[in-house]
C-alpha cells in the first residue's frame, strides 16, 4: 500500500457519499490511503455498505455531518482523530443553486457561501489542529469550480462561493505552511455527478448543456476524472504545491467557441 504523505492515516472525505467525494474515496482505497472516512450530511447506508464490502469494514467509515456546523465538524474529527491520525482532508461537500439573478435572497447566498467556503473552512481548521497538536505535516484539497472564471447566468451564488473557496485556499496556504500544512484546489469543469443532474431543470435558466458544449475536449467529466487529480494533490508527487488552484476542466477555460470551430 503506498500512503499518502509517505505515512498512515485516515484521509477525511466531506460530501464523499456522491459524485467527486465518493470517486475520490473509491480511489484513495484503491492502494494508496489506508482508511477513509466520510462526512457528509446524507451518508448513504448502501453506498457506505457497498464501499466497506469492496474495501474491508475497518478501512472506512461514514458519519452524518453537516459541515457547516462548525461544532458538528470539530467533533466528528475529534472523534476520528481519537481513532488514528488523519492523513489528509478533501473538502467536496456541496450544493448548486439555479435562480435568476434579481430574484437572489441573502438566505440564498447564506445557503452556498455556508457549505462551501464556512464549510471548508470548518473541516480545515479541525483537521488543521490534529495536525499542529502532533506536530504532523497534511494536505487539504478544496473544491473549487470553472465557475470561478466565466459569467454565468443564473448560478449566482456558487460562483461567489468558488472565489471564496479560492481565495480561502490562497490565505490557508500561506497561513499554515508554517506547520507543513499544504492547502490545494481543483478547479473542475463540468463533471457528471447528482449535482449537476440537479442543476438539470432550472427555472427560468438556461440549461446545463450549453456549458457542457464548451469544454475543449466537448464532454463532461467523469468524477473518476477529477478524483485523480485530487489524489496528486494530497500525495507526496505534489509536496512543492501549495496555494494552487488546478484546473481539470476539459480545456474550458481556455476555449473559446470560435476557436473549437476551427478544429472540428
Ligand atoms: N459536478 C460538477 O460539475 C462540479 C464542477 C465543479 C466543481 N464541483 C464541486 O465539487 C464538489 C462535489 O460536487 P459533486 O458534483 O460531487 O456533488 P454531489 O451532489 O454529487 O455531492 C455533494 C455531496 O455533498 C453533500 N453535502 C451537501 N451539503 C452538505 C453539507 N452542508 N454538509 C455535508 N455534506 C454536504 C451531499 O449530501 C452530497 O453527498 C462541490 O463542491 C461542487 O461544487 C462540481
Amino acid at each position: 500500500m503506498v500512503t499518502i504523505l509517505g505515512r498512515p492515516g485516515t484521509v477525511v472525505v466531506t460530501g464523499g457519499a456522491s459524485g467527486i467525494g465518493l470517486a475520490t474515496v473509491e480511489r484513495l482505497l484503491d492502494g494508496v490511503a489506508d482508511r477513509c472516512a466520510v462526512l457528509d450530511l446524507r451518508p448513504d447506508r448502501e453506498v457506505v455498505g457497498r464501499l466497506a464490502e469492496r474495501f474491508g469494514t475497518d478501512r472506512i467509515s461514514a458519519l452524518a455531518c453537516d459541515v457547516a456546523d462548525q461544532d458538528a465538524v470539530a467533533g466528528a474529527v475529534d472523534r476520528l482523530a481519537q481513532a488514528g491520525p488523519i492523513a489528509g482532508l478533501v473538502n467536496c461537500a456541496g450544493t448548486l443553486l439555479a435562480k435568476p439573478s434579481l430574484d437572489i435572497t441573502l438566505a440564498d447566498l447564506h445557503r452556498l457561501f455556508d457549505v462551501h467556503v464556512a464549510g471548508s473552512l470548518f473541516a480545515a481548521q479541525a483537521v488543521a489542529r490534529t495536525w499542529i497538536a502532533r506536530n504532523e505535516p497534511g494536505a487539504i484539497v478544496n473544491l473549487s469550480s470553472v465557475a470561478s472564471s466565466f459569467g454565468w447566468p443564473g448560478r449566482l451564488p456558487y460562483p461567489i462561493a468558488k472565489t471564496g473557496t479560492e481565495a480561502m485556499t490562497r490565505t490557508l496556504a500561506v497561513e499554515w505552511a508554517r506547520w507543513r500544512i499544504r492547502v490545494n484546489a481543483v478547479a473542475p469543469g463540468t463533471v457528471d455527478s447528482p449535482l449537476m443532474a440537479e442543476g438539470r431543470r432550472p427555472p427560468g435558466v438556461k440549461p446545463i448543456e450549453e456549458v457542457v458544449d464548451r469544454h475543449a475536449l466537448g464532454r463532461a467529466a467523469a468524477p473518476s476524472e477529477i478524483a485523480d487529480a485530487i489524489t496528486f494533490l494530497l500525495s507526496e508527487s505534489s509536496s512543492f504545491m501549495t496555494g494552487a488552484v488546478v484546473p481539470v476542466d476539459g480545456g474550458f477555460t481556455i476555449t473559446k467557441d470560435s476557436a473549437k470551430e476551427l478544429t472540428r
